[in-house]
């Protein structure tokens, strides 16, 4: 069965979504929305560095809405509520890399997107590669020990190479330190804190809580990554830490440190990938890391490798969000999402 989808903008992410659509063999891309006015009428493929593909991106939601596609990939630069609330009752699904399972938009938000899937019988996932694959590879890890009692998971890079590094002033990067910041990295990166409840779902852990800390991180001079500037003394790097606590016990923790280089102060480790750890009988460790294929590499992609596995978990959960029953989806609903063979 080949399940028809609407590509939602062609920003980093997006891009590599749409060439995920267009390879994968139970997906037809049949339309593509463009935020940016100077993408309206321009071709899908052009946009994403290929060549023509014969779909024209448009600013008209209610021509894509018109096209009654099963699925729209919603990869946007933020969340917009009332988008998703008008795809949802119009009986689209949606599969997106901003949204877990929405409890950090608040109750009425959240509220809002279920009573629209409802409505419509539709259903909206969310996942990425953290926060989303790396935590559903992390709780099948569980299902290989016995007594499980904790997950601990470690994201540390250095973003030098990001092109979308300028992304980060909504968290503070480039402007001086101030305790605000710590109330605005909970709320921008709540998604972290649901996939806690997730996973929590998924193993079925009885949280209490999910507790969070924020350190900050300086550039000691002034520096400039991919034309995003930031001043000496000003915020380049973060460490959160999300904790999710049954009684007085951190049962799963995840520790996520974004830097904008080196030399920052403090300056935490970098290891690139994602570290998981299952404390049980025996602990097992996992280390994901990424390397770029032949075609990445002859495409000058290398650096970017952050854009196709964020966007491949949500495009390769497609035909299960397509099936699942209407309303707010997680991996703890969904059968198990694989990828699909292509050959040469
Ligand atoms: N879970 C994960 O692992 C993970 C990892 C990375 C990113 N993400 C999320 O994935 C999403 C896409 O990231 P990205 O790096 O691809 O973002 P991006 O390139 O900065 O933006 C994506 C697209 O959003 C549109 N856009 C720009 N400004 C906008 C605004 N103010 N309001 C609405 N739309 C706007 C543009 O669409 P046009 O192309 O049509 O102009 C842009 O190309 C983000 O929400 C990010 O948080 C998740």
């Amino acid at each position: 069965m080949t399940h028809r989808v609407v590509q939602w903008t062609t920003g980093h992410v997006g891009r590599e979504a749409a060439l995920g659509i267009l390879r994968h063999p139970e997906l037809e891309l049949v339309g593509c929305y463009a935020w940016s006015p100077e993408k309206e009428g321009r071709d899908v493929g052009e946009l994403c560095g290929i060549g023509r593909v014969g779909v024209t991106a448009t600013r008209d939601v209610d021509q894509l809405i018109a096209l009654r596609p099963d699925c729209v990939c919603y990869t946007p630069n933020q969340l917009d509520v009332d988008e998703v609330v008008r795809l949802l009752e119009a009986g689209i699904n949606v599969s997106s890399s901003y949204f877990i399972n929405g409890r950090t938009l608040g109750a009425e938000t959240r509220g809002r997107i279920e009573a629209a899937a409802k409505k419509g019988r539709a259903s909206v996932f969310g996942s990425g590669i953290f926060p989303g694959f790396a935590n559903f590879i992390a709780a099948l890890m569980a299902g290989a020990t016995r007594d499980f009692k904790k997950i601990r998971f470690l994201e540390s890079v250095d973003l030098t190479h990001y092109d979308a590094i300028a992304n980060y002033t909504n968290l503070g990067w480039s402007f001086d330190p101030d305790p605000k910041w710590t109330e605005i990295n909970r709320r921008v990166l709540g998604q972290y804190a649901e996939c806690v409840d997730v996973m929590a779902d998924m193993l079925r852990i009885p949280l209490r809580e999910v507790a969070f800390e924020y350190e900050p991180a300086i550039t000691p001079e002034d520096r400039t990554i991919k034309g995003f500037k930031m001043p000496q003394g000003s915020l380049a790097g973060q460490k959160c830490t999300w904790r999710g606590m049954v009684g007085d016990r951190s049962v799963i923790e995840l520790e996520v440190v974004w830097n904008a280089g080196r030399g920052l102060e403090p300056e935490w480790p970098v290891h690139h990938g994602y570290t998981m750890e299952v404390e049980g009988s025996p602990n097992i460790h996992t280390r994901v890391k990424f390397s770029p294929s032949q075609e990445q590499i002859a495409s000058g992609r290398v650096a970017d490798l952050a854009n196709p596995i964020t966007a491949m978990p949500v495009v390769n959960a497609i035909p299960a969000v397509c099936g699942a029953a209407p309303g707010i989806r997680t991996y703890a609903d969904l059968p198990l999402i694989t990828g699909r063979y292509v050959g040469d």
